[in-house]
Parts: C-alpha cells; structure tokens; sequence
C-alpha cells in the first residue's frame, strides 16, 4: 500500500529509455538477486500453494531486476491485471486508481544496500516478488479489483478503514490449508524476518472477518502484532460479492479496536 507522503521520498523511481527498457546499476540487479534468493529459500512450506504456483507462472529472472512488461505479460494473460510504473510515492487517488483499472502500481526503484533487511516504502522487489505472484490467482486478483473500485469512490474516513481490510489481507494475510497455516500476504513473503515471525507463536492469529479487520488498527513500521486467517482465498472472492461498503459503515459505526502496540512515538 502506499500512502500520501508526510516527507518526500529518498528513492527515484527509474524511468525507461526511447526503447521502453529501464535500466538498473549492477548493484541493482545485485540487491535483487541477493533478496530473491533468500526469499525462495525460506518461502517453499511457508508460502500457499497458489502463490508458489504464481512464481512459477511469473519465472522471475534471479540475476537481475525484471522489466515491467516481463510481469505484465504473464498477468494479462491469467486474470487481466498488468503492473503500472509509478514513481516512488503516489496519493491514494492514483492507487485506488491504478487498482480499478487492474493495474497494480510498481515504483521503479530498489532498496539500497544499507536499508536490504527493512525499508518502508515499497520497492520493486516487494511489489513484483510481495504481490504479483498472487495477482495470477482469479479470487485474490478480483478481490484487489474490487477494492481499487470502492476505494476511489469512497470518503477519506470510509478509506482509512478499508486500508485496514487492505493491509490484513493483501499485505499481512495468512491461509489455513490441509497442509498448515501459510502465507499469502505480500508484505510478510517479501520479507524473511516477518516469513518466519508470521508463522512462529509470537503473534496473534484470529480467523478472519472483514468488519474486525477494517476495526483493527496497524502500525508499518513494525512486525504485526495480529494476524487474519483465511481458510479458503474463495473468501477473497464472497468480499467481492458482498455489499462491502456496508461492513465499513459498520466498522466506522462500532469504531476502532484499542491497538495492541505502542503508539509510534512511545515506541
Ligand atoms: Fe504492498
């Protein structure tokens, strides 16, 4: 998710030559490799079935920084999304835009070397290697559609609640299957710390339902206290159906869960 900037950004997102082709330095495509790598290391057993099978459908290159339209294409084919070049950070209007529209935004620009482990803006390893591979799956792909169109037509409040929904399920969603409990949120699988956090018994897992996600508060700046469980992406696919605007209302109508953090600046 990205979010209006309170500070600008100290990434530049690449542009593409004449030719279309965006051009990456060798310590790049270096940090690309280094992070891919690691994620496939600890992803298999951890991550569900349909984003394993995604990466498969994607054939992310490891030794470099994959074009836009490498992705895009693979996409386009199985649910109709492509990705979107953006620059490093855009206002909600775009975002909720881009999603309507089946395009999921990727700012071109990567980590550097000193922020490898964590970094708050999302890069294009999180967007590309987080996200795509589950924009292959029709349920999660159909579900961020639909959240992109509600998303541009709602009030600045109904927004703030429905980037909770948003943020436990795209970003920090977990999966119950016949095999355990996996993966399939973005922001924890482009991350190995919070891969193995996620799973461990640190956190707090809670099957999930939309009207008590949209009521839970979130910091991201943090390994998340609180975790929503599916147990089926087809759940992905009912909020879709649902009048779910009708879940905000109510949301909005019983408010905010007390958070189980620090506020930020206690921290
Ligand atoms: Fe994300």
């Amino acid at each position: 998710m990205k979010k209006e900037a309170k500070k600008a950004s100290k990434y530049v997102a690449r542009e593409p030559n004449e030719e279309g082709f965006i051009e990456y330095s060798d310590i790049e495509h270096q940090t690309w490799q280094r992070l891919i790598e690691r994620q496939l290391d600890v992803l298999p057993g951890r991550a569900c079935d349909e984003y394993m099978h995604g990466l498969e459908l994607l054939d992310l290159p490891t030794d470099r920084i994959p074009q836009l339209e490498e992705v895009s294409s693979v996409l386009r084919r199985e649910t109709g999304w492509e990705v979107a070049r953006v620059p490093a950070l855009i206002g909600f209007e775009t975002f909720f835009g881009l999603l309507a529209d089946r395009k999921f935004p990727v700012a071109t620009f990567i980590r550097t070397p000193e922020e490898f482990d964590y970094l708050q803006e999302p890069d294009i390893f999180h967007e590309i290697f987080g996200h795509c591979a589950m924009l292959t799956n029709p349920a999660f792909a159909n579900f961020t559609h639909k959240y992109g169109q509600l998303g541009l037509k709602a009030s600045p409040k109904e927004r703030a609640y429905l980037a909770r929904l948003y943020w436990f399920t795209v970003e920090f969603g977990l999966l119950n299957t016949a095999d355990g409990l996996r993966i399939y949120g973005g922001g924890i699988l482009s991350s190995p710390k919070e891969t193995l956090y996620a799973l461990s018994n640190q956190p707090e897992r809670f099957d999930f339902d939309p009207v008590t996600a949209l009521r839970t508060p979130y910091r991201i700046d943090i390994v998340q206290p609180i975790y929503y469980v599916l147990n089926s992406l087809q759940q992905l696919q009912e909020l879709t159906e649902i009048d779910l605007m009708a879940k905000v209302q109510e949301a909005i109508d019983m408010g905010l869960f007390e958070p189980r953090f620090p506020p930020k600046d206690a921290a």
